[in-house]
């Protein structure tokens, strides 16, 4: 067996889909979840998938107490992988103290915490947001930071902040931070994949709904943007790759590899994909048609934005290997496996 990690967020989607992959490679697994926009039912498809069934703590990473003692009780992990935090950019602007509370402190008692308890190590989920619209694409991690358009945007800077800080003061423990594109998909099992609150504000929910009939029409942000076919351009992730990208980070922490105690990694495919040609993509890889209309640009939306992923191929030894056409068609199974369920 190997060391035993923690995964904060460990019910979402990205959270979800690592644990399955940390299962898969032989780590002994507890979430940490408060269920806020994610549901239990998860740890099924998790356990379905992997055959073993984390163990989970209903707890909110705001209650330094609470993770306190979930550390105390269960001794000797090793590592964590940060994903629990709220992510939708206009909720954001609506209610910044909610979103600095849930991604500020729920990092800052994490870290404060490890040292106390062993933990040697904290891989950290991270956005292409922090880039705003780079001067140079595809975008190194070395691009200047730009202001965030977002109380969501900006809590990613200050987080990757705070542990820069935090390790450069002598922290005893090591970080990484990954720095995710546009994750889309679900595992190719169907049993697990993105499960939006409401009205999904991503592009590829509001696509599969839209292609069952939940939604009635698609909106594409602007056709006038200085891309070649004038809809908004980004680097479209496959979760499941994303996610075995956690695994190598952990392991690089906990063996030792890590070349600095902070490490920054893009985590893309370094291929730019427009709004219009990941519909078309949806629609030749399905054969479902798509209604959708052209409407105005979206405030704060990025024009084009892709990944120089070359760090991660070679420091990593990660690539993305799914294609956004195979891609888009597990988005499509998960859809329809939730409809199978009742679940809209
Ligand atoms: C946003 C955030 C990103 C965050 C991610 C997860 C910014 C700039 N980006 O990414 O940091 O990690 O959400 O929540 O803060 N689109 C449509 N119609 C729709 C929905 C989207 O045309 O109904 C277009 C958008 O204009 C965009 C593309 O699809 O060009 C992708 O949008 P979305 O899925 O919302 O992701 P981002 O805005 O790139």
């Amino acid at each position: 067996m190997k060391q035993k990690i923690l995964v904060t967020g460990g019910t979402g989607y990205i959270g979800s889909h690592t644990v399955v992959e940390l299962q898969n490679a032989g780590y002994d697994v507890i979430i940490v979840d408060n269920l806020s926009n994610s549901n239990a039912e998860v740890i099924d498809g998790i356990e379905k998938i992997s055959g073993i069934r984390p163990l989970f703590a209903e707890l909110d990473c705001n209650d330094k107490e609470g993770l306190n003692k979930l550390f105390t009780e269960n001794p000797g992990i090793k590592g964590i992988i940060h994903f629990a935090a709220s992510k939708a950019v206009g909720e954001s602007v609506q209610k910044p103290l909610l979103y600095y509370r849930n991604n500020l402190v729920t990092l800052i008692n994490l870290l404060e915490l490890m040292p106390q308890h062993g933990i040697e190590g904290i891989v950290f989920s991270s956005s292409c947001t922090v880039y705003g619209q780079p001067d140079i694409l595809p975008v190194t991690e070395d691009a200047p930071i730009k202001p965030a358009l977002s109380p969501y945007g900006n809590t990613k800077q200050i987080n990757e902040e705070i542990i820069r800080d935090t390790i450069y003061a002598g922290a005893d423990f090591k970080s990484i931070i990954l720095r995710y594109f546009n994750p889309i998909g679900a595992h190719p099992s169907a049993e697990i994949g993105e499960l939006p609150n409401g009205v999904p504000q991503n592009l590829v929910p509001f696509l599969t709904q839209t292609a069952l009939g939940i939604r009635k029409e698609l909106s594409v942000f602007g056709d006038d943007y200085d891309t070649p076919d004038g809809s908004c351009i980004r680097d479209y992730i496959n979760v499941a790759d994303l996610a075995k990208a956690h695994v190598i980070a952990i392991e690089r922490m906990l063996e030792n590899k890590s070349e600095d105690k902070l490490e920054i990694f893009n985590l893309g495919t370094g291929r730019g994909v427009s709004v219009l040609e990941l519909i078309n993509a949806f629609e030749k890889g399905t054969g479902v048609k798509v209604p959708y209309k052209i409407v105005g640009r979206r405030e704060g939306d990025i024009e084009k934005v892709w990944a120089n992923p070359e760090r991660a191929n070679k420091v990593l030894g990660w690539t993305a290997k799914e294609s956004v056409e195979d891609t888009i068609v597990t988005a499509w199974n998960w859809q329809l496996k939730l409809r199978e369920r009742g679940i809209q």
